[in-house]
């Protein structure tokens, strides 16, 4: 048996060796813990066998060799048609998914994995592979608690990781809410980054101005969540009325310095439809009853 590759019990055995998979191996290993990986091209693990991993002959093997899976393929098709024919070694482990899917894949993977006697936790990486092992990588999970507790302290070396609830459909839910809103920050930076830039400011100089602004705006969000939950729009921060009117600013400033209006454009759109129904004088959390309407009306 070649070195370092051998039927040990491990800690924590990670399937799937791509970017994430990889540094979520590198993350047990740093953190002490001992560590089963496999991948279909076999060659991607021996960075990790240096690193103190131990390599699996197959993915059947990784399976058998830790109490905690960790799986990380690109869907949850190649997930199910790998561990399908080996689903029998299952029985008594848990499987922490990490590949991205949807509510419904989660749901069926949870029922699949208790069918075969075993506990399933879904995953979501939500600061993609660069902080992955350090404290503020954050990590959402849900589905089986006990699972999560038994586990907790060894998916605590990945980062921040947060247990949704019970339900396994929360973690894709929360991954694909929260990646939502990432980009909504994002878009509205590059356009911001492109409106002082016309004026000659350096990207790197509003960066870190722009940084000192959003502990603000995300100071925003649990106030705003109690409007919502309370169903009250007070106009502490501003009534629809005038937030469509900055936008209008925001697009003829960029039209000016000749810039794209795509993302005020699409805020001030929102705005206007929240007006068209009533809101103009609510404050600006109630252009959420415009967005959940949208919904129903499509
Ligand atoms: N990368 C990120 O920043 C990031 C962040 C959050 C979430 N995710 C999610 O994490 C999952 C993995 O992403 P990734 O970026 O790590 O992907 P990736 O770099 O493309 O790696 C894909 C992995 O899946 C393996 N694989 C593909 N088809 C397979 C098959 N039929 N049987 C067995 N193994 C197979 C590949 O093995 P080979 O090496 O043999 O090709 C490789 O290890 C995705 O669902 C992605 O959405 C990724």
């Amino acid at each position: 048996m070649p070195e370092n590759e051998s039927h040990e019990r491990t800690t924590v055995s990670v399937i799937g060796l791509g970017q994430l998979g990889t540094r979520l191996a590198q993350a047990f290993l740093a953190a002490g813990y001992a560590t089963t990986v496999w991948n279909r091209t076999a060659a991607k693990t021996d960075a990790l066998v240096a690193q103190g991993a131990v390599r699996a002959a197959t993915a059947e093997a990784a399976l058998s060799a830790s109490p905690l899976i960790v799986v990380c393929l690109p869907d949850y098709t190649t997930v199910r048609d790998l561990l399908e024919p080996m689903a029998e070694s299952l029985r008594g482990q848990v499987l922490a998914n990490l590949t991205s899917g949807t509510p419904e894949e989660a749901v069926q993977a949870a029922g699949w994995v208790a069918g075969h006697g075993g506990d399933y936790l879904d995953g979501a990486a939500m600061s993609g592979t660069r902080l992955v092992g350090r404290p503020e990588a954050l990590f959402v999970f849900s589905g089986s608690q006990e699972a999560f507790a038994l586990h907790r302290a060894v998916l605590a070396g990945l980062g921040n990781c947060v247990h949704l609830g019970a339900d396994p459909a929360l973690a894709p839910i929360y991954d694909t809410a929260l990646f939502g809103l990432a980009w909504g920050a994002l878009a509205g930076f590059y356009h911001a980054v492109a409106l002082v830039g016309a004026a000659g400011v350096d990207p790197g100089s509003f960066a870190a101005v722009a940084t000192e602004h959003m502990p603000f705006v995300a100071s925003l969000m649990a106030d705003h969540a109690r409007q919502v939950k309370d169903g009250r729009f007070p106009d502490d921060d501003g009534t629809v009325e005038v937030h469509r009117a900055a936008m209008e600013h925001l697009v003829r400033t960029s039209r000016t310095q000749g810039i794209g209006t795509d993302v005020p454009e699409l805020f001030k759109a929102l705005l206007e439809r929240a007006m068209a129904e009533g809101h103009g004088l609510s404050g600006i959390a109630s252009v959420i009853e415009t967005i959940t309407k949208g919904g129903r009306n499509a």
